[in-house]
């Protein structure tokens, strides 16, 4: 049976209630500072990304009875999740990292400004996010400020993983670890901040966002290794070259699309007990693997 929900006017219906709270996040300081830094974190928030974690907030909030609407908690942690995601890429962009010049179809933030600048805007989209998360009245914003620091840090450790990772012979068990760490986190808190903003623990749907993330970041290394930049909007084929520790390196792409596959499924088995409202939420977890960018 074909999924009811279309992912791709799911995502786009997201897309526009997102984007004007991510410039109106990039110009809380207009006109009382640099307006150079201002126009940095414009530039890295805006025009482009699939915006496929708050996507996962609101639809997993959904899925749990919660309210996901424009004046909602859930909007506001998915705005936050997506500001420290876009902080993790551009200082993933970095010389001193993965040094890529294309990001979202544009020059990567260094490329356009300058390294210091892109430095700079990573910290500033970290405070902003928790400034904007905890401007909330609800006690539960906390709580949620908690999980996603916790997780922003443990995607901190991934990248450190990454790094070390270079040229290195990591055994199976340290590359999942360093997948978990590294996307995992902050795709987990997407699903499981979103559930808990409908009263759900925690604690019950992290893992079923885990599985996600970890398929999310087997997919994004597939890709490197078989799209092409301009389908991606980033310069694909620079795993390789760059010795990444990855799970297509280590297993090869056959066995590493059927990992992705079975770990949608489990996903998808768990979240079977929550019937029609949580199609949205199955819709963008297919997507997360199916997806060609
Ligand atoms: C890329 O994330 C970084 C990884 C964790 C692999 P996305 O593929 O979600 O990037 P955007 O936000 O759509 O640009
Ligand atoms: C980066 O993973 C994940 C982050 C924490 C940003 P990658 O280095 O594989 O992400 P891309 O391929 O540059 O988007
Ligand atoms: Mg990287
Ligand atoms: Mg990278
Ligand atoms: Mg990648």
């Amino acid at each position: 049976m074909p999924p009811d929900v279309d992912i791709q006017s799911y995502l786009r219906s997201v897309t526009e209630r997102l984007e004007p709270r991510l410039a109106a996040l990039a110009d809380e300081r207009r006109g009382q500072g640099p307006e150079r830094l201002v126009e940095a974190i414009r530039y890295a928030l805006l025009g482009g990304g699939k915006r496929l974690r708050p996507a996962l907030v609101l639809a997993a909030c959904e899925a749990h009875g919660g309210d996901a609407s424009d004046g909602s908690l859930a909007m506001r942690f998915a705005v936050a999740l997506e500001a420290v995601h876009t902080y993790s890429l551009v200082h993933d962009d970095l010389p001193a990292m993965d040094d890529d010049d294309l990001r979202r179809g544009r020059p990567t933030v260094h490329k356009a400004y300058d390294e210091a600048t892109a430095v700079l805007v990573g910290d500033a989209l970290q405070s902003l996010a928790f400034r904007h998360l905890l401007a909330a009245p609800q006690p539960t914003a906390a709580a949620l400020a908690r999980l996603l620091a916790e997780n922003a840090y443990l995607m901190v450790e991934g990248q450190a993983r990454d790094i070390q990772g270079e040229h290195a012979r990591l055994a199976e068990a340290e590359v999942l670890e360093l997948m978990r760490t590294k996307t995992g986190a902050l795709l987990a808190s997407a699903v499981a901040g979103g559930a808990a903003c409908a009263g759900a623990a925690v604690e019950a749907v992290y893992p079923i966002g885990l599985k996600l993330g970890l398929a999310f970041q087997i997919a994004d290394d597939l890709l490197d290794l078989t799209a092409d930049t301009q389908t991606l909007g980033k310069r694909a084929g620079k795993d390789a070259d760059a010795g990444k520790s990855t799970l297509p390196a280590l297993v090869g792409i056959e066995e590493a699309r059927r990992r992705a596959a079975a770990l949608l499924d489990e996903a998808l088995a768990a979240l079977a007990p929550l019937g029609a409202r949580a199609e949205p939420l199955r819709a963008v977890a297919r997507y997360v693997v199916a997806r060609k960018k």
